[in-house]
């Protein structure tokens, strides 16, 4: 049987189906369709906070969530915690060894979605040996800093490397940066003072700021020399000319003039010419 309708409601049946793309016929099409598994947007919807700590700290985690979890959503009581949620050693070995306090994975990296970012300092303070034992061997040994803990320098987050100045504020060096202090402090162990041939003349012109300038200025034979090339074996010792000189004139040249300085001037800034 034919059903007649006037134009213009053939024409609004049509906006209705183009606007709302659906009609009985579709819904009842719903129940042909396979079932897509839930989109990780989709977890996203309820498990927000899981999803942005992904996203901001997920790091290498930063997966699809199916990747980790096969099976979930089942609220059977019998089920204890671990055997609803997947379990590091699912594809990690034990990366820090396997005593029992490296094994417990989730006392320092705390959240599984986070798991640099969550590393907890607090927690695994006591630990920090077990990978580190070189500072803590140092820190160990009487010193002015030997009363503070790791991560009273250490603060904020793993390998967070602290400033002196945080807490020195005023050093008698100029500060550059705290690789520059450990030339003579190191720093597990302030009660040593170190002396190396290689401390950078700028550290000790912190406090002999006439030596370090006259130098810089100097006659460019000796300004290219480090303080402590001249100023060896231990901080204080001065050397004579004629440790490295040997006598470059003869006696007579020499006679009557108060030794080299009396032509030369001063060895951190030798006269031109000379
Ligand atoms: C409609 C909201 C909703 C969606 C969508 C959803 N979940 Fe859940 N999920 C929940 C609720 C509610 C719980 C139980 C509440 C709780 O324990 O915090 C839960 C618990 C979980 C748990 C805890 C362990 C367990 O099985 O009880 C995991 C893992 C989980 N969901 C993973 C997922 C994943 C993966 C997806 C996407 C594939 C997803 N969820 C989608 C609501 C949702
Ligand atoms: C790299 C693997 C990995 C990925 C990717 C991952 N998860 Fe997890 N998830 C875990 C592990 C491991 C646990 C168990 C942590 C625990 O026991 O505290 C867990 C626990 C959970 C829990 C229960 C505890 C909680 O933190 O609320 C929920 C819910 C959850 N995941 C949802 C998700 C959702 C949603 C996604 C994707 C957006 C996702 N996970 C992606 C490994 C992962
Ligand atoms: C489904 C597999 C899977 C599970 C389960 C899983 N991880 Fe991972 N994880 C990976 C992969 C893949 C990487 C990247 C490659 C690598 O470093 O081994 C990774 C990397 C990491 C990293 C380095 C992260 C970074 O950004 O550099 C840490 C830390 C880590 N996982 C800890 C854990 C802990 C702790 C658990 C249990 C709570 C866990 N993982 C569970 C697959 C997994
Ligand atoms: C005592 C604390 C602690 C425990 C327990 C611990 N981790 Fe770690 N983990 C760390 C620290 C600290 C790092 C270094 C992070 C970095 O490189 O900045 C790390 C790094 C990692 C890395 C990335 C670098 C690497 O070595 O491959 C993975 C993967 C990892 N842990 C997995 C695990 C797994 C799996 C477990 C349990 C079997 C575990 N961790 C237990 C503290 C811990
Ligand atoms: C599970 C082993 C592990 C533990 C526990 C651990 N670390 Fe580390 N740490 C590492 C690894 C791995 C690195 C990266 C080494 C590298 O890059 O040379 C690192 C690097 C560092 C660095 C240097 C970062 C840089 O820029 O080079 C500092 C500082 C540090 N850790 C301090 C600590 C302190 C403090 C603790 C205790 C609160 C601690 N670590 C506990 C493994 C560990
Ligand atoms: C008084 C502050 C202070 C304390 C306390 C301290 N550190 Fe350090 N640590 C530093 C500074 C400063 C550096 C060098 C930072 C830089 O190079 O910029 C450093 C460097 C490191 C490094 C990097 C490796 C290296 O030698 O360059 C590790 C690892 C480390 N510390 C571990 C530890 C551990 C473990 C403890 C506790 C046993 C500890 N530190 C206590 C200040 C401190
Ligand atoms: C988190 C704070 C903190 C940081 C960071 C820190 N120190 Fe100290 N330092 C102290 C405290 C506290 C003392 C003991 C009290 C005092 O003398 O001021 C001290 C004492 C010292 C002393 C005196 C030793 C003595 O026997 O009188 C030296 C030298 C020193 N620190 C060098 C350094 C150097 C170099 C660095 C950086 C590489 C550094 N400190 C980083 C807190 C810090
Ligand atoms: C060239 C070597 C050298 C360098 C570099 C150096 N110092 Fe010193 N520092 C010394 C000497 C020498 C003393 C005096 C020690 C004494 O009196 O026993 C000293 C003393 C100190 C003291 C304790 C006395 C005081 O002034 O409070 C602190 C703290 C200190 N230095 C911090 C620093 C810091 C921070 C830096 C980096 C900006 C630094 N030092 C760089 C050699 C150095
Ligand atoms: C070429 C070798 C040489 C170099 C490089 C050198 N010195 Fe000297 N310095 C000497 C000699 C030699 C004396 C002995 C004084 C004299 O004969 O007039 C001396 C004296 C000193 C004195 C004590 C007398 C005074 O002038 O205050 C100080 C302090 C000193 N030097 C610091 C430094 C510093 C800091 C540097 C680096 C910036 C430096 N020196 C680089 C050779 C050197
Ligand atoms: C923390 C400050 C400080 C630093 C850094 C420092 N000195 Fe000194 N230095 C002194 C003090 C204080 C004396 C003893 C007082 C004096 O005679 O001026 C001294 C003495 C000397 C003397 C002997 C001066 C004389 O007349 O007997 C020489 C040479 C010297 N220092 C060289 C150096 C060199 C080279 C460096 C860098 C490696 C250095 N100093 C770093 C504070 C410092
Ligand atoms: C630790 C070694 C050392 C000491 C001490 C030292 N010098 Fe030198 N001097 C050198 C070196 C290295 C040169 C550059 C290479 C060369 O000409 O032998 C140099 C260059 C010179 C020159 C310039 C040579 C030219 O070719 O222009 C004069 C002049 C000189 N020194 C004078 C002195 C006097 C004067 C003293 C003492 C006050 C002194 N030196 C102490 C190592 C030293
Ligand atoms: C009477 C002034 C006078 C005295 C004193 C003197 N010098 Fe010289 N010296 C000179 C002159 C001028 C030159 C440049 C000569 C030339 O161009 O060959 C010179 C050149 C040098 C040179 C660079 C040329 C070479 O032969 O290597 C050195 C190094 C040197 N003197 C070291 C010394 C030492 C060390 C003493 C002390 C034992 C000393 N001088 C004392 C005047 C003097």
């Amino acid at each position: 049987m034919k059903v007649c309708l006037p134009l213009t409601s053939c024409v609004l049946t049509l906006l209705f189906l183009l606007t709302t793309g659906s009609t009985a016929c579709a819904d009842s099409d719903i129940f042909s369709q396979p079932v897509e598994p839930m989109t990780t947007l989709e977890c996203a919807r309820c498990h927000e906070q899981v999803f942005t700590d992904l996203r901001d700290h997920g790091g290498a985690h930063k997966m699809v969530c199916r990747d980790c979890h096969e099976t979930f959503h089942n609220f059977s009581q019998k089920l204890t915690w671990q055997q609803r949620v997947p379990a590091c050693s699912n594809c990690h070995d034990y990366p820090h060894g396997e005593s029992a306090t490296m094994s417990a994975c989730l006392d320092c990296h705390s959240n599984a979605h986070a798991p640099v970012a969550s590393l907890n300092l607090a927690v695994f303070e006591p630990l920090c040996a077990q990978c580190h034992e070189q500072p803590a061997k140092e820190m160990a040994l009487p010193s002015a800093h030997s009363d503070m803990g790791c991560i009273d320098c250490h603060q904020q987050r793993h390998g967070y490397r602290p400033k002196c100045t945080e807490c020195h504020e005023q050093p008698h060096s100029p500060f550059v940066s705290s690789r520059d202090c450990m030339q003579c402090h190191p720093v597990h162990n302030v009660s040593v003072l170190l002396y190396t041939d290689s401390i950078s003349n700028s550290a000790c012109a912190g406090c002999h700021d006439k030596a370090g300038s006259d130098l810089q200025q100097g006659h460019l034979a000796h300004a290219l020399l480090n303080c402590t090339f001249c100023h060896a074996a231990e901080h204080g010792a001065i050397p004579t000319c004629q440790d490295c000189h040997d006598t470059p004139h003869s006696a007579d040249m020499l006679k009557g003039f108060d030794g080299c300085n009396g032509c030369h001037g001063n060895p951190h800034n030798l006269l031109p010419g000379s």
